[in-house]
Order: structure tokens, then sequence, then C-alpha cells
């Protein structure tokens, strides 16, 4: 279970050390990639200036082809086109899945944004079936809230 408090706490550590968003994302991600057992993969999604497409920043597990995805397609560019986050409890049913990896059977996919602007995403994949829960989501959201607020910050 994600101690989403325990991480915020660390992330707003970094800030105050002066760490960018950079190294909060992917402290993020490590941090989540380890905390739990059933999380086999996380990464993170950053949207372009043109909001047209998803960027892998950083990823924890097995490589994957999906560098580049554009809005709309897959669960992640679904996430982003509805403006909401995705939690998918059989991916083989997610119409236009894009596969990464044959031992995935479930997917969550979190937002990190500020009101209406989504600067990216969290994409959690996991072995289980229906391995989350809306406390996960819950959890995985108060953590991309504090990174979009570095984000903000930076962009300003
Ligand atoms: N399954 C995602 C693609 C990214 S990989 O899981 C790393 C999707 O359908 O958007």
């Amino acid at each position: 279970m994600v101690d989403a408090r325990a991480v915020i706490r660390e992330l707003q550590e970094m800030r105050e050390d002066g760490h960018l968003s950079d190294a909060l994302l992917r402290y993020a991600a490590r941090t989540l990639y380890r905390i739990d057992e059933r999380f086999d993969w996380v990464g993170v999604y950053m949207l372009d200036d043109e909001g047209a497409e998803l960027r892998l920043h950083n990823y924890f597990g097995a490589p994957t082809e999906h560098a580049l995805i554009p809005v709309g397609r897959g669960v992640c560019g679904t996430a982003v086109a509805h403006g909401a986050n995705q939690n998918v409890p059989d991916v083989t049913q997610f119409e236009g899945y894009l596969s990464c990896n044959p031992g995935v059977k479930s997917e969550l996919v979190v937002l990190i944004r500020a009101g209406n602007r989504i600067y990216g995403q969290f994409d959690i994949d996991s072995h289980r079936p229906a391995a989350f829960q809306d406390r996960d989501e819950v959890a995985i959201q108060m953590i991309a809230d504090k990174l979009a607020e570095q984000i903000a910050r930076e962009r300003r």
C-alpha cells in the first residue's frame, strides 16, 4: 500500500533542497515501483507543448516500445483526451489498448494536472488482474498533485 503522505514529505524536502520537477518525477516513479509489489511497471509520461503527444519521461520495469503515445490512443492517450484517470481492471477489454508486455493484466493511469492543465501522467501496470483499487488512485493522485505544484512553478 502506498503511503502517499510519506512520499509527499520526501518530495517537499527535495523541493526545499532545490531539486526540480525532473528529479521529483524520477524519485516518485522509483518509489512507487519499489513500494508496492503489485506495481510491475511504473512510468511517467509528459504531454508535449502542443498537447498532442505523450512522451515517456522515465520508467521502472521492463523496456517498452511506447516511448511516444498520441493523445487519444491507448489507455494513456485516452486519459488525456477525456481529462480523466483510467483504472482498467482487464486490459484485454480496453479497446485500442497498447500492449507493452503480454504479462500485463491491469493498468492504472493517474493524471498530473493543475485544474484543466494536464502536464502528464503516472502509468502503472500490474501482472495481476484488477490490481488497482480506488484508494490506490487516491494515493497516487495526491502524489501527482504535489508534483504538479512544482511543475506549475517552473512553467510560470
Ligand atoms: N498500455 C499503455 C501503453 C504504455 S505501456 O503500458 C508502458 C496504453 O494502452 O496506453
